[in-house]
C-alpha cells in the first residue's frame, strides 16, 4: 500500500501469541517499558500491538468502539501517549466482520470510516485487520473499504491484513495493505512453524517494500521449541522478509531468547533495503537451501536440516545465482564471525537435527 509505511518489514511485539485475551493496560505499558530497557527498541522493535479483546462487546450510543473499562480504564489514547513518549508506536486490532475472532468485541464491518477516525484520533500507528464473523462477502470487497477509510483518516497507519491466506492475498494485497497473512495461525511447535514458512515461501515474488507476506507472528521465547528450532524460526522469518513481531512475554525473557531476537546481522538481513524475500533454491529430502539477494552485492543463504539426524548440507553457487568460479567471503550470522577461509563454488556445513546455518556471502573476486 502506497502510504509510505512498511518500506522494510515491520518490527515490534504483539500480545496474542503469549497472552491471548488476557491483556490490560498495565501489561501493555510494562511491555513498552521492557522494549526500551532491554535495548530491543534501539534494534528496531518499535510497534507495541494490542491484539483481540481490548474493547467492550457493545459500541457506545454514537456507535464508537469503547475500550474495555475493566482492563483499559485509562483508554487507548492515554496508552498511545505513554508508548509514544518512549519513542514507540501503538498498534491495534479489529476485524472485517461483525465480531472479532474471539467474539468478545465488535468488528468494524459497516463502521470502517468511524473506526478509522477513532484509531487516528487515538494516535494509532498500526492496524491488524482480521476476517472472522463476516457477512460472507469476499475479502477483496471488505478489506479495501478499510484501506480507503484509513487513507482518509488523516494519519498514516500501517495496515496488516489478516485473512489467513485462503483467498491468496499476496495476489491482491499490494494496493490494499502493507502486509498480508499467508497462513493460518502459528502455534509454538516445529511442525506448525516450519509449515508456515513453507506456505509463505510460495508467494515470495509478491513481497516488496510497502507490502510483505506474513507467515504469522514469532513464537521465539514461548517455550515450545528447542534453541536450534527457534533459531530456524527467526532465520526463516528474517530471510523471508516477514514482519518481526515478537510474541513472547518480553518482561520476562531468558538470555537465550534475547540472544536470538537481538542478533543485529540477522535483523539487518530482514531489514535490507532491497526487500527480496528468500526462495527455496534446492530441496533434497530433509535438506534445503533458501536464499535471497541483499543490497551491496551480498547474498543471504540459509542451509536447513529439517530432519531428525545430523546431516552435511551444501549450498552451490549456481543454485544461489553466482558464477561457480566466484570467490566468496562468508559471515556465519549465528556464530557472529566472518569465516577465515574463502569459498569457491560451494559451501558445506554439518547441521544438527532441526537446525540451520545463516550466512551472508560477499563475492570478493
Ligand atoms: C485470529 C488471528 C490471530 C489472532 C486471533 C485473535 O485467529 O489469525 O492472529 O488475532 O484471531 O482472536
Amino acid at each position: 500500500l502506497s502510504n509510505g509505511l512498511g518500506m522494510t518489514p515491520p518490527m515490534g511485539w504483539n500480545s496474542w501469541n503469549h497472552f491471548g485475551c488476557n491483556i490490560d493496560e498495565k501489561m501493555i505499558k510494562e511491555t513498552a517499558d521492557a522494549l526500551v530497557s532491554t535495548g530491543l527498541s534501539k534494534l528496531g522493535y518499535e510497534y507495541v500491538n494490542i491484539d483481540d479483546c481490548w474493547a467492550e462487546i457493545s459500541r457506545d450510543d454514537k456507535g464508537n468502539l469503547v475500550p474495555k473499562k475493566s482492563t483499559f480504564p485509562s483508554g487507548i489514547k492515554a496508552l498511545a501517549d505513554y508508548v509514544n513518549k518512549k519513542g514507540l508506536k501503538l498498534g491495534i486490532y479489529s476485524d472485517a466482520g461483525y465480531f472479532t475472532c474471539s467474539r468478545k468485541m465488535p468488528g468494524s464491518l459497516g463502521y470502517e470510516e468511524q473506526d478509522a477516525k477513532t484509531f487516528a484520533s487515538w494516535g494509532i500507528d498500526y492496524l491488524k485487520y482480521d476476517n472472522c464473523n463476516n457477512d460472507g462477502s469476499k475479502p477483496t470487497k471488505r478489506y479495501p473499504v478499510m484501506t480507503r477509510a484509513l487513507m482518509k483518516a488523516g494519519r498514516p497507519i500501517f495496515f496488516s491484513l489478516c485473512e489467513w491466506g485462503d483467498m491468496h492475498p499476496a495476489e491482491w494485497g499490494a494496493p490494499v495493505g502493507n502486509s498480508w497473512r499467508t497462513t493460518n495461525d502459528i502455534s509454538d511447535n516445529w511442525e506448525s512453524m516450519i509449515s508456515r514458512a513453507d506456505q509463505n515461501e510460495i508467494y515470495a515474488e509478491y513481497a516488496r517494500p510497502g507490502g510483505w507476506n506474513d507467515p504469522d507472528m514469532l513464537e521465539v521465547g514461548n517455550g515450545g521449541m528447542t534453541k536450534d528450532e527457534y533459531i530456524v524460526h527467526f532465520s526463516l522469518w528474517a530471510i523471508s522478509k516477514a514482519p518481526l513481531l515478537l510474541g513472547c512475554d518480553i518482561r520476562n525473557m531468558t538470555r537465550e531468547t534475547m540472544d536470538i531476537i537481538t542478533n543485529k546481522d540477522v535483523i539487518a538481513v530482514n531489514q535490507d533495503p532491497y526487500g527480496f524475500q528468500a526462495k527455496k533454491v534446492r530441496m533434497e529430502g530433509d535438506q534445503e537451501i533458501w536464499s535471497a539477494p541483499l543490497s551491496g552485492y551480498k547474498i543471504a543463504v540459509v542451509l536447513l536440516n529439517r530432519g531428525p539426524v545430523r546431516y552435511s548440507t551444501t549450498a552451490r553457487w549456481d543454485d544461489i545465482g553466482l558464477d561457480p568460479k566466484t570467490v566468496v567471503q562468508a559471515r556465519d550470522l549465528w556464530e557472529n564471525k566472518t569465516l577465515k577461509t574463502t569459498f569457491v563454488g560451494n559451501l558445506t556445513a554439518t547441521l544438527r537435527p532441526h537446525s540451520c546455518k545463516l550466512y551472508v556471502l560477499k563475492p570478493i573476486a
